[in-house]
């Protein structure tokens, strides 16, 4: 059911943990499963994502891709970091069953949410950038990705 990048990263989670005086930090849930996702962001003066950590209380799916999406936007600018879309990350790991494509939404939106509050820390806009939401709405889950 699973692509073997899934459960790479599933079993073996890239970026893991916490940082301490995080540039951003983002946290967003699925209202639906109860499944929650928190990102930090470590963005240098040059808006360069130096590092990157996660931590997930949610499905396997959701673990392999907020890993995937971590390791995507790790070295990127932050403008580039807003082109890892979920779609973009259920691509980098070789698909994902139709009904776990909600939880791959969460690590977009906790990336999002992330860079959201490190903008409002320093006083700044991202171009493209929507304010996030806090949880993810069953109609959205109807849409097709
Ligand atoms: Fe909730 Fe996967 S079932 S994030």
């Amino acid at each position: 059911m699973y692509s073997e990048k899934v459960m790479d990263h599933f079993q073996n989670p890239r970026n893991v943990g916490e940082i301490d005086g995080a540039s951003g930090v983002g946290t967003v849930g699925n209202a639906k499963c109860g499944d929650i996702m928190r990102i930090y962001l470590d963005i240098d003066e040059n808006q360069v994502i130096r590092d990157v950590k996660f931590k997930t209380f949610g499905c396997g799916a959701a673990v392999a891709t907020s890993s995937m999406a971590t390791e995507m936007v790790k070295g990127k600018s932050v403008n580039e970091a807003l082109s890892v879309t979920n779609k973009a990350v259920m691509e980098a790991l070789d698909g994902l069953p139709p009904v776990k494509v909600h939880c791959s939404l969460l690590a977009e939106e906790a990336i999002h949410a992330a860079l959201w509050d490190y903008a409002e820390k320093n006083q700044l806009k991202i171009e493209g950038l929507a304010k996030p939401k806090s949880d993810i709405s069953e109609s959205e889950e109807e849409e097709d990705y």
